[in-house]
């Protein structure tokens, strides 16, 4: 049985990964809206990487005798103006996660509980691939998104992105 406190703070993450999903989904909204079907599809595919996170969580509290429950998804609240702006937020909410996920490891570190240190250190590194994925959209837009002919080439470049089920292993 895990530690009530940690159970709560990732049941709470559960909700988080998927608000990420629906803000993913949102940005792509946007972008499908701009008539940038990659970025949307770029967006689309984080979305499904998102849900994937939220279900090996689920799973974890399960398979660990947790009854998890389930809150309101809060409505996305970032406010695209203008084409880097969902590039931007997503960076942001990255570190967010980031942040998060790592309080819950330094709570399962504080009560030497190992077997969710070791289930996060798969969302550790993950993260740092999260971060590091939307620092480069940033550059690529910076460097390719402000002319025609490169942004026609990124938007290419990211509908090519295919989705790739997430899987921490034994876990799942
Ligand atoms: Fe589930 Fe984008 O971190």
């Amino acid at each position: 049985m895990l530690n009530e406190k940690i159970a709560k703070l990732i049941n709470v993450q559960v909700n988080k990964e998927l608000y990420s999903g629906y803000l993913y989904l949102d940005f792509a909204n946007y972008y499908a809206d701009e008539g940038l079907d990659g970025f949307a599809h770029w967006y689309e595919v984080q979305a499904q990487e998102e849900r994937d996170h939220a279900m090996m969580m689920r799973r974890y509290l399960i398979d660990n005798g947790i009854r998890v429950t389930f809150d309101a998804i809060a409505k996305p609240d970032k406010k695209p103006a203008k084409i880097s702006d969902p590039l931007d937020f997503g960076y942001e909410h990255e570190q967010l996660v980031t942040s998060l996920i790592n309080h819950i490891y330094a709570e399962a570190y504080a009560i030497n509980d190992f077997k969710t240190m070791q289930f996060l250190d798969w969302f550790i590194k993950e993260q740092g691939e999260e971060e590091k994925n939307a620092e480069d959209m940033i550059k690529k837009f910076k460097l390719f998104g402000h002319d025609a002919k490169g942004l026609y080439a990124l938007n290419q470049e990211l509908l090519a992105r295919v989705y790739t089920p997430s899987t921490t292993g034994p876990a799942m």
